[in-house]
């Protein structure tokens, strides 16, 4: 069998070089090309950080202003898609609808698709990243039978994907500043997360040459699970089964019986064990957006109670558990009034740049190899085989 290390769940495997993201999980840091993320998120706009990621340095301005209108020229989808969307089953879950039909862009863009041409593979992220958006807010209006919203392309891109989700023709929605600064740090916070179950899986998804939006659709596929980007959708499903703020210490309770297999939602990260960088920027931006909207929820209050309880409690604190990005994320974009089943799509929407950005990278890495991990075989030993009596 040669030799090879055995690391299920790859605790201890390297996979790539990479000079996108740095993570000190024991300290809780966290840096895009250096950068460290509170000030991507409080100093950029999810745009910068795109072309930082894609690119390798913050744009100049001139820089930006022209990714800015690249951008714009592509939030478009072809006629073809919307046709393609009629055949979702109205009920079909958006993340379904979302790898389904980033999956179906590579039939649109195939031909003379050269991803050995740095270029090309540049205009495959540029387009993806100003596509996502319009696809993200197509899944959601096709789930509650509403008419697709067109992009704008004077809006910013945070706000058009909100005004996508939530106009209708008969009349444009305003949306408070609050609410479009939200969104942003919510992309931006989103953006990469160096080599996550979802990232591992486009790159090895790409290390075949296979075409890029097959690949970024299996990077949809592997988000999903609530292990993951379901996480945030898994919180919100769990905020509402306590139902009740006197309801919290029982549920607390079972996550921490050894012989319960319930966890704490949005609470825990494999990487971080001290804290969640992305964490304490959404959790003040949470709160920001509460205040600003005023809104009075139950759930949001059962959601602020569990942090405060989780935070004090010897169990969580011991096993380093604290609540992480897809927490907060969950309990803003319920306040904003986005659908729980459309959270995990707009954490996808965010990591595309990420995803994108280290299939580039891979494909620019000279000698770049096709993943290939091994296995340890515990099956039968080599018998032979009797064919049955078919006649
Ligand atoms: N609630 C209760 N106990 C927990 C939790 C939790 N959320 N998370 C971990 N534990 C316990 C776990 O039972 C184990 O206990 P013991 O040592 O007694 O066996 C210990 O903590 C270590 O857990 P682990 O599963 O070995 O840790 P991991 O690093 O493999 O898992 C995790 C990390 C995120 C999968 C896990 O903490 C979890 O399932 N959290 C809930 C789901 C979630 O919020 N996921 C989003 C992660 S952030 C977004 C993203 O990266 O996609």
């Amino acid at each position: 069998y040669g030799h090879f290390t055995f690391d299920p769940g790859f605790l201890a495997t390297g996979s790539c070089e990479s000079a996108i993201t740095f993570i000190d999980g024991a300290n809780g840091v966290l840096l895009h090309r250096g950068y460290p993320i509170d000030e991507l998120a409080t100093k950029a706009d999810y745009l910068e950080v795109c072309y930082l990621l894609l690119h390798g340095n913050a744009p100049s301005e001139s820089e930006y202003k022209e990714f800015v209108d690249t951008i714009n020229r592509h939030t478009m989808v072809h006629e073809g898609i919307e046709f393609f969307f009629r055949g979702f089953r109205r009920d079909a879950h958006p993340m379904a609808m979302l790898c389904g039909t980033v999956g179906a862009l590579s039939s649109f863009y195939h031909r003379d698709l050269d991803i050995t041409d740095p270029a090309q593979r540049v205009r495959c992220a540029t387009r993806l990243v100003a596509k996502l958006p319009t696809i993200a807010a197509m899944c959601y209006k096709y789930s509650i039978g509403q008419k697709f919203v067109c992009p704008q392309n004077h809006l910013s891109y945070s706000e058009n994907f909100l005004n996508m989700m939530f106009s209708v023709p008969a009349e444009e929605c305003k949306i408070e500043p609050a609410v479009v600064r939200a969104m942003d740090k919510i992309f931006t916070l989103h953006a990469d997360h160096e080599q996550n179950a979802s990232t591992s899986t486009v790159r090895l998804a790409g290390s075949s040459g296979a075409n890029p939006y097959a690949c970024i659709a299996a990077g949809i596929a592997s988000l999903w699970g609530p292990a993951h980007g379901g996480a945030n959708e898994a919180c919100l499903t769990m905020l509402e089964e306590i139902g009740s703020v006197d309801r919290i210490d029982e549920y607390v309770a079972k996550a921490k019986d050894k012989n319960d297999p319930f966890r704490l939602m949005g609470f825990g990260h494999r990487v971080y064990k001290n804290f969640d960088p992305r964490a304490k920027v959404m959790r003040e931006t949470c709160h920001e957006v509460l205040d600003a909207l005023g809104i009075n929820d139950p759930l949001l209050d059962i959601a602020m109670r569990l942090e405060k309880i989780a935070l004090e409690d010897e169990y969580f604190i011991s096993k380093k558990l604290y609540p992480n990005v897809d927490f907060y994320s969950g309990i803003i974009l319920k306040a904003i009034g986005i659908p729980t089943n459309m959270f995990t799509v707009i954490f996808a929407l965010s990591r595309t740049i990420g995803w994108i950005s280290h299939w580039h990278e891979m494909l620019s890495q000279p000698g770049a190899k096709i993943g290939r991990p091994r296995q340890l075989y515990t099956g039968e030993l080599p018998r032979s085989f009797t064919p049955i009596n078919k006649d």
